[in-house]
């Protein structure tokens, strides 16, 4: 981070605070537009949604606090198919801000839902015909009237479902994405992306439909799709077979032939029986400039400018090591983790999670990179983070950890980065750090 207060002999990233979300395994972490705001989603269906504490005189910057949590996904069973569907949140995206209420999107395998988050500090007394209790009192007894006012109270903070976008996929949702347009939303499932109105949930539009006549003939599914930061008619999704689409929803009604196709031709060299599933693209994210867009697949993070799609403009690797590891991660499942990459504030930084609790910061302007571990053992507040290495064969130097000791139980799929301020949230299984630039 320092690297970005323009201190170039070292990175420098301090530990802030620990947030236990009990029990639950952590499934997405979302700031808000302007990041005072930090939702979580987990397995169990709910959402945590987090406060930055206001300045204070001992710290130059606010902590988390929790502001508000509830359920938003039940578990259901479709009868008809006879399969249980999860409660666990897939994604969460916050509605930019139009009035003193917040709102949210939060899906699950097939459910989208807005919530509204809204604060209450008074409540209204002194009606006429409800008593303080509840009760409602016979109007021949009433004989004067008077007037109700609002007397303040605690402060609530309540969370209203507004509006359920039920029935509109088979496959499971994998994405959402509000359009810039702050009228629309997309969502995206194995085979089909969908067009939402905010306001309208019976009846949705599919854009993209890749399923083939004959589903023996399936070779490619989409793993997630994002709208362009400033572009309202331009959104991208991507596939397990490692190529991005860029779509203009200007040209057709259905986007089924893309704009741009953006794929990286492979090293021939390279080729294994591995080759197809690490290419699988498990996330993708636009730029804030809108000019660029971020993909992560099993073993790298790629920057691609949108004016060029013979082949990505940076590259970088996020744990090379793993290569001759490939059979075991197979063998464990773990070559289908699904690890996310986010942005920082103008795009200077990408940031992704790996394993044994490890997460990478790639410098693009000066091509620098950092891991670095979140960890309840070596966090105490304020306390600056080591940065970690993995030694890559060769005599194992002091502090470095080998790669065959790493542990794959432990794994960061899931990062956020405030964005307007150098400050990060990092969940593990189940604990969430967050973390700032020992500078401020
Ligand atoms: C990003 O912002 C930091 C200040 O926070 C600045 O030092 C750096 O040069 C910026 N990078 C780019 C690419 O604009
Ligand atoms: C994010 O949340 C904060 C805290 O309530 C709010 O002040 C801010 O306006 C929100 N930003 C946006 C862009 O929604
Ligand atoms: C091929 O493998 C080498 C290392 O074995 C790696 O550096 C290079 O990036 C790979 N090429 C592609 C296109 O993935």
């Amino acid at each position: 981070f320092t690297v970005i207060m323009g201190i170039r002999d070292q990175w420098c990233v301090s530990f802030l605070q620990f947030l236990l979300l009990t029990a639950d395994i952590i499934s997405t972490v979302e700031f808000n537009q302007s990041g005072e705001l930090l939702a979580t989603g987990d397995k169990g269906g709910r959402v945590v949604i987090f406060q930055q504490e206001q300045e204070n005189k001992l710290q130059c910057r606010g902590e988390y606090n929790v502001y508000s949590t509830f359920q938003s996904h039940e578990p259901e069973f479709d009868y008809l198919k006879s399969l249980e569907i999860e409660e666990k949140i897939n994604k969460i995206r916050w509605l930019p801000q139009k009035n003193a209420a917040h709102f949210l999107l939060s899906t699950n395998d097939k459910t989208i839902k807005l919530w509204k988050i809204s604060e209450r500090d008074k409540r209204p007394e002194g009606y006429n015909l409800k008593e303080e209790d509840g009760q409602y009192r016979d109007p021949n007894t009433v004989t004067t009237l008077r007037v109700p006012v609002f007397r303040p109270m605690d402060l609530m903070v309540e969370a209203s479902p507004r509006r359920v976008f039920a029935n509109a996929h088979t496959y499971h949702i994998n994405s959402i994405s509000v359009n810039s347009d702050c009228e629309t939303y997309l969502s995206a499932d194995d085979l089909r992306v969908n067009l939402w109105h905010l306001e309208i949930t019976d009846r949705s539009f599919n854009i993209v439909d890749i399923k083939p006549a004959n589903m023996e003939d399936l070779t490619e599914v989409i793993t997630a799709a994002e709208f362009h930061p400033n572009q309202c008619n331009t959104f991208v999704y991507s596939s397990s077979k490692g190529t991005i689409r860029l779509c203009d929803m200007r040209a057709a009604a259905l986007c089924d032939s893309h704009a741009k196709l953006f794929e990286e031709p492979e090293d021939p060299n390279n080729r294994s029986f591995f080759s197809e599933i690490i290419s699988s693209i498990s996330d993708v994210k636009f730029s804030h400039s809108g000019r660029y867009m971020m993909t992560r697949d099993y073993l790298s993070v790629k920057i691609w400018d949108l004016n060029m799609e013979s082949r990505p403009v940076e590259t970088y690797q996020v744990h090379e090591y793993l290569r001759s590891k490939l059979c075991s991660l197979y063998e464990n499942d773990c070559i289908f983790d699904k690890f996310e990459c986010c942005w920082n504030g103008n795009d200077s930084v990408v940031m992704t999670g790996s394993y044994n609790n490890f997460f990478r910061m790639f410098d693009r302007g000066y091509q620098q990179d950092m891991t670095l571990e979140a960890s309840r053992e070596n966090s105490k507040p304020r306390s600056v983070l080591k940065p970690r290495k993995v030694s890559t064969g060769g005599k194992r130097k002091k502090d470095e950890i080998s790669v065959d000791s790493l542990d794959f139980n432990k794994k960061i799929l899931h990062t956020a980065w405030h964005p307007l301020d150098n400050i990060i949230a990092v969940a593990t299984t189940n604990n969430l750090y967050i973390f700032q630039d020992k500078l401020n």
